[in-house]
This record gives C-alpha cells, structure tokens and sequence, in this order.
C-alpha cells in the first residue's frame, strides 16, 4: 500500500514522510518545489500545487495524507484555495484513483465554526466544507481534529476529548505525525472523526 502524503514540505508531513520513509513504508510526497532533504533521502517525490492540476499526483497511490494548508500568513483567498477547495478537489481525485484511506488533518474548531473564535471562522468553515465533503464522498475516511499544534518533541499520550479549558487544547506536531500513521495500520480509523490533543491514552486505546 503506498501512501501519498499532500502537503509533505510541511512541518506534520515532513515528519510523516522521513518517519514512513525510515520505516520502510511505502510512501510519496506531493511537494510544491524541489526539496534537497526530501531528495537526498531518496523519497519518492511528485511535484504538484494544489492550486494547479495535481490530480496525477495520485496515481499508484492506494491511501493519502492530506496536511497541507495555505498557514496563517496568507488571507482568506488562500484558505478557500488550499485547505477547502484543494482538499475538495483532492477527495475527487482520490475518488478517480479509487484510494482506498483518506486521512485528513481537518482542525479543532471544524465541528462547529460558529461556536469558535470569529478572527479564524473562515479557518474553521474552510475545514468544515473540506471534511463533510470527504464525508460524503463514499470513500474510506479518518479525520483528525487537532487542537493547537505545538513544536515540542512527541510525547506518546494523546486524548480524543477535546477539553473545555481552551489552553489546554494542544498537541505536538510529531503527536499528530504519529496519528496520522497509526491511522493507516488499522481498520479501527476508518470512517471516524477523531478530535485530538495531548492526554494519557496510546494512540491504539484513543484511537479505536
Ligand atoms: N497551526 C495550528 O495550530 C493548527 C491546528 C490544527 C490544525 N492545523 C492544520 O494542520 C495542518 C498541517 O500543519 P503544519 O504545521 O504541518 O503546516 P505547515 O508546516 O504550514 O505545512 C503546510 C504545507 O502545505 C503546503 N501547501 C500550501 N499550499 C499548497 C498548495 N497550493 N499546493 C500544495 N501544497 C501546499 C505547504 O507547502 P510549501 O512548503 O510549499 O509552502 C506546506 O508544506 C494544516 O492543514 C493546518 O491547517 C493547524
């Protein structure tokens, strides 16, 4: 099974990539622009822009990842370009290449985007539109819902109940990587909508 990672430059899918990699999974990174470290491991790259015609990206690849997102330094236009609309449009070709797992890294606030914070609503709304399209799709899904992301080490112990206490809705980076693999390894994801931050269970109890 060979897995396509969108949005593999990333800081999450970096980290999926090198550990897929190094673990002799079978995997591909979809990238923007050439990448020497991706490179000089040897990964399978193909490069693509969401914003262009990256459908072929998909082809051979039976699961993908999608963590890309335009980041908080671009506006609106690249959140409805990249996150809703390139996640829309990867749904779709995933559809046409009949892959069989899609995991997206969606974002905590994608379950109810008027109930959070208004500064980052369009955010939330973009996640929302993306993830209940994949939903809707047909095709085998897990969603993953992560709560403020953090740079520190991963620590192991996440939680799928997202607290009250708006602070505490963190998770490292590397917590979410990990996630994001576990997903692949086990039917136990599929069609599941995960929130997701740093707590006391294994990946394998809370994401069951
Ligand atoms: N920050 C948070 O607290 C938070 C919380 C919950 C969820 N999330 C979500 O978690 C995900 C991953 O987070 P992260 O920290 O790993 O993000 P990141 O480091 O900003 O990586 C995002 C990746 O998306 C790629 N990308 C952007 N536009 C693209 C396009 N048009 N075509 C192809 N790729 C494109 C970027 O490519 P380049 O390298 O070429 O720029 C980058 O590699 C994001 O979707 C984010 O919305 C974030």
């Amino acid at each position: 099974m060979t897995t396509l990672v969108i949005g593999a430059a990333g800081q999450i899918g970096r980290m999926i990539i090198k550990k897929m990699h190094a673990a002799g999974q079978p995997v591909v990174a979809m990238l923007r622009k050439p990448d020497s470290e991706l490179e000089a491991l040897g990964v399978d790259i193909r490069l693509a822009d969401l914003e262009e015609d990256f459908s072929q990206a998909l082809a051979g690849c039976d699961k993908v990842i999608f963590t890309a997102g335009s980041g908080a330094k671009t506006g609106a236009d690249k959140t409805i370009l990249v996150d809703m609309w390139g996640a829309i449009k990867t749904v779709d070709a995933a559809r046409q290449f009949e892959v069989k797992q899609f995991v997206m890294v969606s974002s905590r606030g994608a379950e109810d985007p008027d109930n959070g914070p208004s500064a980052i609503k369009h955010y939330s709304v973009c996640k929302k539109m993306a993830d209940d399209y994949l939903l809707a799709s047909g095709l085998s899904y897990t969603i993953l819902r992560p709560g403020r992301l953090l740079n520190e080490p991963a620590t192991g112990g996440v939680s799928t109940v997202m607290p009250t206490d708006k602070e505490a809705q963190v998770i490292t980076r590397e917590d979410v990587a990990d996630a994001c693999i576990h997903c692949l390894k086990t039917s136990d994801t599929i069609n599941k909508i995960y929130p997701l931050v740093n707590g006391n269970s294994s990946l394998s109890n809370a994401l069951s």
